[in-house]
């Protein structure tokens, strides 16, 4: 007796470039709105001045086109806000495991502290969001318990001053999909407002 092992159907974008470049640009932009997706979370990879990796979670605020870019917002006084002024190399990695999707960026960043980008970001942040700005002691610094650097609720506007916008401008994409046929990887090179895409040995 024998048994036909039935495997799930593989997704149009699987062996097609053109359809994976689509689902990454979906995936990122959907990532930006919807914060149940793992695209909500990027680990956002900074370099230190002594040469060392550095990764954190950040939230995925928006998207730009031509360039691609993607934004997220900080502490001016934060350990990697400093890292960027030394050396603007950046990555991001992203796993999502319900649809076996791994995306690593390689950025080009840079952080803002002005202009109509800042001041469009801070005017639709939330006044929660809004008082992790506000606090006097910065980020990083070392403190005698949890809690006992507390916002204070009622001058939550103060924080716009250490209110900066990272943004994150792709230079490479790879992609990986991981399917029991076999993986698909990709690799996407940045040509001029283009991607240039190959497959890659997974
Ligand atoms: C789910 C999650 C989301 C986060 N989002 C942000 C964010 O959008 N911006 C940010 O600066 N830090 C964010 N953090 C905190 C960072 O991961 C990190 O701890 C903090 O920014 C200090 O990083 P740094 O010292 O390397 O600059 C987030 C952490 C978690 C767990």
């Amino acid at each position: 007796m024998s048994f036909t092992v039935e495997k799930p159907p593989l997704p149009a974008f699987y062996d097609d470039l053109d359809l994976t470049l689509d689902e990454i640009l979906h995936r990122l932009r959907d990532g930006a709105r919807n914060r149940h997706s793992a695209f909500h979370t990027p680990a956002v990879a900074t370099v230190t001045p002594q040469g060392a990796p550095d990764v954190r979670t950040m939230v995925l605020r928006g998207v730009d086109n031509a360039p691609l870019r993607l934004r997220f917002h900080t502490d001016k006084r934060t350990g990697k806000a400093y890292q960027l002024s030394q050396n603007p190399l950046g990555f991001c990695e992203i796993y999502d495991s319900n649809c076996k999707i791994q995306l690593r960026l390689a950025c080009d960043m840079t952080l803002l502290d002005d202009g109509e980008t800042v001041e469009r970001a801070w005017a639709q942040t939330r006044p929660m969001s809004r008082a992790c700005y506000q606090t006097e002691t910065a980020p990083g610094t070392e403190i005698p318990a949890p809690g006992a650097v507390v916002p204070d609720t009622a001058r939550i506007d103060e924080g716009r001053s250490n209110f900066a916008v990272l943004m994150a401008e792709i230079t490479t994409m790879e992609w990986l999909y991981l399917a029991a046929r076999g993986h698909a990887r990709a690799r996407f090179e940045r040509d001029g407002t283009h991607w240039t895409g190959c497959w890659l040995a997974p």
